[in-house]
């Protein structure tokens, strides 16, 4: 593993090896010990679009495993007034150990690693995101005890979110059921692999999506870029909510996750939020553990 593009780049193993030595440098931190796995390693963290967890989390990681982060906003480098990602990967690859990107074209990510010679690590994309994936499984994992068995059911947005999920949960084993409305699905090529490939089901039914689920996911109707078709989306997800009634059918027991930033009142309710605030900013907390791993893995 060079880089942490998208989730299908990623074996099971993979993404099991990520899992584990988060689990371990997230005991090691809670137990004060500290280790210098990428003691004078450099990351350079390119920000296209807003962060709040990923920002933090990397720079504070980073800053834990002995390196150091430099944080790019495109608002300052020369990338943000049109300089190729071909040459900014080639000039940044001279200085830096790795660079954690958050765009919005995927194929800019996968351009700065084909161009760049050090590891390149997609920090959100349009169409991934699979540093809060490694994260949601490693709270599943810790919530559960393990994936086999489970179902997680994706209310909502077929988008970044969706599309990371649903490969991290069918190649970790998970049954894996969308609800969306019409016109809001997923990737469709990776839908057709999730079908070949595991336990999975689209459907514009939400109670049909929760049915039994163990892990209900959500995410907001609006993403980063699409501001200006809030209104519309508001009436096409209208109903698309995980809410206290329509989780009566999921388990007794079921975990309900979301990335963050919630819109309380839009794609969940204030009292299912606030009743699973604790798995919710475990999962926050989480990104930290996952992002460290997939630091040492790649830069090491
Ligand atoms: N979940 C997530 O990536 O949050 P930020 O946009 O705050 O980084
Ligand atoms: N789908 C959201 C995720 C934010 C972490 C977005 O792209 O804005």
């Amino acid at each position: 593993m060079r880089h942490l593009l998208k989730l299908q780049d990623l074996t099971r193993e993979d993404i099991l090896s990520i899992l584990n030595l988060a689990d371990q440098l997230k005991f090691e931190r809670n137990n004060g010990i500290k280790k210098d796995y990428l003691k004078g390693k450099k990351l350079g963290m390119i920000f296209q679009k807003s962060s709040t967890r990923t920002r933090v989390s990397f720079e504070v990681g980073i800053y834990e495993l002995g390196g150091y982060g430099l944080f790019l906003s495109s608002n300052d480098l020369q990338i943000g007034r049109g300089e190729p990602v071909q040459d900014t990967a080639r000039v940044l690859s001279r200085y830096l150990d790795g660079i954690m990107i958050r765009t919005f074209a995927q194929k800019e990510v996968e351009d700065l690693a084909k161009y760049g010679s050090v590891p390149v690590i997609n920090g959100l994309t349009d169409y991934a995101h699979p540093c809060q994936v490694h994260a949601d499984l490693m709270t599943i994992r810790e919530y559960k005890g393990s994936f086999k068995g489970l179902k997680m059911a994706f209310i909502g947005d077929g988008n970044n979110m969706a599309n990371s999920l649903m490969v991290g949960a069918i190649k970790t084993g998970m049954e894996f059921a969308i609800a969306c409305p019409k016109g809001y699905e997923p990737d469709s090529e990776l839908m057709k692999w999730a079908a070949e490939n595991g336990a999975f089901t689209m459907t514009r039914d939400v109670k049909e999506a929760l049915k039994d689920a163990d892990v209900v996911y959500t995410d907001v109707w609006a993403s980063m870029g699409q501001e200006g078709e809030k209104a519309k989306r508001e009436k096409a997800f209208a109903g698309y909510q995980v809410n206290e009634e329509n989780l009566k059918v999921a388990k007794h027991d079921v975990m309900c996750l979301h990335c963050l930033p919630a819109h309380r009142g839009e794609e969940i309710s204030e009292e299912t939020f606030e009743k699973h605030a604790k798995e919710i900013f475990e999962e926050a907390e989480n990104r930290l553990h996952a992002q460290k791993a997939v630091m040492v893995k790649l830069m090491k």
